[in-house]
């Protein structure tokens, strides 16, 4: 498993030394609390903007956890990616209310406008798609998320407004 590390691309955070001390002080700074393993993948989500598959690897043998609990809980969360995030970020909710709502249809809008699946960011790196779950606005189904802001009822032909806001 440790091959995962050697082999990591010069790009990954593990092998920027500045990244690294950033993963080195967060693991040191939190390995001993309780429920270590959630707080420091917090933090590498936050300070790092992704948690790569050696950065998972490195924290499973840091914490002596398995990589596949690690890889468990990053990939059960949809704050956690393991890529980084474009400038932007468009999420389109999941929930059921929105799921009948009409999200498919809005999901299907933005693949045809930007030629990308949730997960996926454009390749200029200005827009990220993400699926996630329920944001507590039910009433107002479909829920879309631009940044950190919260668009109700929204209609697909309402996209191209999306895109726009997030190129100026
Ligand atoms: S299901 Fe989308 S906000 Fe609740």
């Amino acid at each position: 498993m440790f091959s995962v590390i050697e082999n990591a691309p010069l790009s990954d955070p593990i092998n920027i030394p500045e990244q690294k001390n950033i993963i080195d002080t967060i693991i040191l700074n939190n390995k001993q609390r309780a429920g270590a393993t959630m707080v420091i993948l917090n933090e590498l989500q936050s300070q790092v903007g992704y948690i790569s598959e050696p950065m998972q690897v490195y924290v499973s043998k840091e914490l002596d956890v398995p990589v596949s609990a690690i890889h468990g809980v990053v990939s059960f969360y949809s704050f956690f990616t393991t890529k980084p995030r474009g400038k932007h970020t468009i999420k389109f909710c999941m929930g059921t209310a929105c799921y009948v709502g009409g999200t498919p249809q809005l999901i299907e809008k933005a693949k045809q406008s930007l030629g990308i699946n949730p997960g996926q960011t454009t390749e200029d790196g200005m827009i990220t798609l993400e699926v996630c779950r329920c944001v507590g606005a039910c009433s107002q189904a479909p829920v879309v998320v631009v940044d950190e802001e919260s668009h109700g009822r929204v209609k697909p032909n309402k996209f191209p407004q999306f895109i726009r806001q997030c190129q100026e």
